[in-house]
């Protein structure tokens, strides 16, 4: 047994080049999911009783198949059914952030009807409109409640984005795969990928902290 990293440090650099790739489609996946849960969560506490069955048909497709499926699926389904070619790209960060949405609107949900009704009757009192109590009363509150969660959901997404790599995306995982190929070397790179995918956690884990504490001044 031989463990020899000075094996793989020229290839570092080209693992490395990865960050961006993975961090590009996890930001814009989270966006998309954010936007998305927030709609959804939105649908599923109105009054109008057909969006909220939709939010909640959407939720339990998306939440009740593989992640990697539902890629492969808007990689290799839609090309054959519509006859457009989807880029890699586009497809990865269209099924995280549709996948993502399902989580997030459940973590929405949950969190607004956490903010005290008696938020939501003041603001009616003062007849300001359901959008505008929404957006600068209750999400704001809610938001503040469901941080940890969110910052859970953005954690996983960027360890599932791993899985691009199945339809070529030169992420950090593809090309760690690949030093390993080249250099025979696979524990090594795959180990130092593992710590890249860490440090990634750890500092979106520190910045959930610095805004959970920013967010708290106000209490
Ligand atoms: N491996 C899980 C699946 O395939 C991950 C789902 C993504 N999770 C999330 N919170 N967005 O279903």
């Amino acid at each position: 047994m031989s463990l020899d990293f000075t094996q793989i440090t020229s290839s570092i650099p080209y693992i490395l080049q990865g960050i961006g790739v993975t961090l590009k489609i996890v930001g814009i996946a989270a966006l998309i999911g954010f936007f998305l849960g927030t709609l959804l969560a939105i649908c599923k506490i109105g009054k109008v009783k057909a969006l909220a069955w939709l939010a909640d048909i959407y939720t339990s497709i998306f939440r009740g198949t593989p992640l990697i499926l539902q890629l492969l699926l808007i990689y290799y389904g839609v090309p054959q059914l519509f006859g457009i070619q989807v880029e890699a790209y586009i497809a990865a960060i269209l099924a995280f952030g549709l996948n993502s949405g399902a989580y997030i609107s459940e973590i929405i949900r949950a969190g607004i009807l956490a903010v005290d009704r008696g938020q939501l009757e003041a603001s009616m009192a003062l007849g300001i409109p359901y959008g505008k109590m929404m957006k600068d009363i209750i999400l704001p509150q809610a938001v503040k409640n469901i941080l940890p969660a969110l910052v859970n959901e953005f954690i996983t997404l960027t360890k599932e984005s791993a899985i691009v790599t199945v339809i070529g995306i030169m992420d950090i995982m593809r090309r760690s795969y690949i030093v390993g190929g080249n250099t025979y070397r696979y524990f090594e790179s795959l180990i130092f990928a593992g710590f890249v995918y860490y440090i990634m956690v750890v500092v979106l884990t520190m910045l959930g902290k610095l805004i959970e504490k920013r967010m708290s001044r106000s209490d």
